[in-house]
């Protein structure tokens, strides 16, 4: 036995960082290592950092900063702390971490994590280690792999990987470069995960990856199957209440997908489908490869399938040489769709991708206007969709104790959290709750009894 040791993660960013994250803590359970809260008791720290904008990186060195006067008051204290910093900042820009913070121990990129016990010991016996080649065998386990660290069930609602990296090439973004090429998990190994994580306890399954959608794992009948497929294989394993699935993207969405909306009640109604830009132009220069009617046209063939599907969509404001009018195009594609939620960045130039070399660059000033217009349209569309929900009944999985005591929460199909009173013995059910009133983001109802409602329908956002 190992004698135990504390160990705390700080995960930035993606899903993909806080399923990572999870897998890291896995990993390392075996070499005596228990979570804690806190980074000041932990003797192993790992930041779980994130590359996408100049903001998400800049914070490694802020908080390496923290941690190297933490690990001096240990070391006074005859204590050894070590520090490893893992994800997309590792990746990207590992040696200059290496260079310029000498507190770091360890640097991991995202495909090597499942070497971090032996990382750990070249650091004790060399100093410093680093691991960001890649690929790195696969994590994934296509390998035959010594001993599979379990994935553990950690709740109600668990993410499971079904591919990692991207091809897309998106001119602004860092993914291809940190994540790599695309590969996706064969369909065996992710019903494998699912069927445990059912055993124990979950009941909603978030399949996760930078573009899920392009999924094209390797099927039991020794074909490529497409994400569709995959969602109808996973609706049948016992258990599993909801599945849903994140991110997409437009170019990727295809019939076997719009199949699975229309088929499996499982399947919740709720897509997250970047749009970034509503104007052609700006579409073209960011490589996406779709243009705005485009993805109206993928809009359309969701809603026709299923027609209370809602929409969430991320937006970049001030990508190189944006207009007015071409911001306006933004506006207006967003008025046209309706969303029930939607995340919104200012452009950001990162290091090493197309976009960073464009020369036509938009003021601070405008960018911050522009996000500030189109953060308070997405806002009112979002209020509207929220508020349409009280005197509803829909169905709430629940998932934990409220803060507030009595209570229970849980979330709608939306991904709203809904509490209500009730008795905790609801966690994990799927019940029908009539809404009353909504508390900013959240709504609060009544348990309906009696058998679940049909879905109800949904207004059509439309100019908001
Ligand atoms: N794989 C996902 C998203 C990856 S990053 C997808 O394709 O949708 C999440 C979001 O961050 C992106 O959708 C984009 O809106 C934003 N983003 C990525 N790179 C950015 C940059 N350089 N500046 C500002 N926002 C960026
Ligand atoms: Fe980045 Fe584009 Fe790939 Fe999304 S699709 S991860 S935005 S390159
Ligand atoms: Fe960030 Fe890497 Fe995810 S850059 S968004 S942590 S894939």
């Amino acid at each position: 036995m190992k004698p135990p040791r504390k160990l705390h993660i700080k995960s930035y960013g993606c899903q993909m960082n806080v399923y990572d994250a999870q897998r890291m803590v896995d990993t390392l359970a075996p070499e005596g290592f228990i979570e804690t809260d806190s980074a000041e008791d932990a003797d192993l720290v790992i930041l779980n950092t994130c590359h996408i904008r100049e903001k998400a990186s800049e914070k490694v060195y802020s908080e390496l900063g923290r941690l190297r006067v933490a690990k001096d008051e240990a070391a006074r204290n005859g204590r050894a702390m070590r520090i490893a910093v893992a994800g997309c900042v590792a990746q990207a820009e590992g040696e200059e971490i290496i260079r310029r913070a000498p507190t770091v121990d360890v640097v991991v990129g995202p495909q090597s994590y499942h070497h971090l016990p032996q990382l750990l010991a070249r650091a004790k016996s060399e100093g410093r280690a680093l691991e960001t080649e890649f690929p790195v065998e696969d994590k994934f386990g296509f390998l035959p792999q010594p001993k599979p660290a379990a994935i553990r069930a950690r709740g109600i609602s668990a993410f499971v990987t079904v591919q990692e990296g991207c091809d897309k090439f998106c001119t602004f973004c860092v993914v291809p470069y940190t994540r790599g090429a695309e590969v996706s998990r064969p369909v065996a190994k992710i019903v494998d995960d699912v069927k445990r994580l059912a055993d124990n306890g979950v009941r909603e399954i978030t399949l996760i990856g930078q573009n899920v959608n392009a999924y094209h794992g390797e099927g039991p009948d020794g074909r490529t199957w497409p994400l569709g497929k995959l969602l109808h294989r996973l609706a049948e394993i016992e258990g599993i209440a909801r599945l849903r699935y994140s991110t997409s993207h437009p170019r990727d969405v295809e019939e076997t997908l719009i199949a699975a909306h229309r088929d499996l009640g499982a399947l919740m109604p709720f897509v997250h489908l970047p749009v970034q830009s509503g104007s052609d132009r700006i579409l073209a220069a960011m490589n996406r490869k779709h243009t705005a009617d485009d993805y109206r046209r993928v809009i359309d063939r969701f809603r026709t399938a299923r027609q209370d599907v809602a929409f969430s969509s991320d937006f970049i404001v001030g990508f190189p040489g944006e207009t007015e009018g071409e911001f306006a195009a933004t506006l207006a594609l967003v008025m046209q769709i309706g969303y029930a939620a939607a995340y919104s960045f200012k452009y950001s130039p990162r290091p090493g991708t197309p976009a960073a070399d464009m020369w036509e660059t938009v003021s601070a000033a405008e960018m911050d206007e522009r996000l500030v217009r189109l953060q308070e349209l997405i806002d009112t569309q979002q209020s509207a969709f929220n508020r349409a929900m009280i005197g509803e009944t829909v169905d709430v999985l629940f998932e934990r104790a409220a803060r507030n005591p009595g209570q229970i929460v849980g979330r709608t199909a939306y991904l709203q959290p809904a509490h209500v009173f009730a008795s905790p013995d609801i966690i994990g059910q799927v019940l029908p709750v009539t809404i009353e009133s909504l508390e900013r983001y959240s709504l609060l109802g009544e348990l309906a009894g009696g058998v679940a409602q049909p879905a109800p329908t949904l207004p059509q956002l439309t100019g908001a």
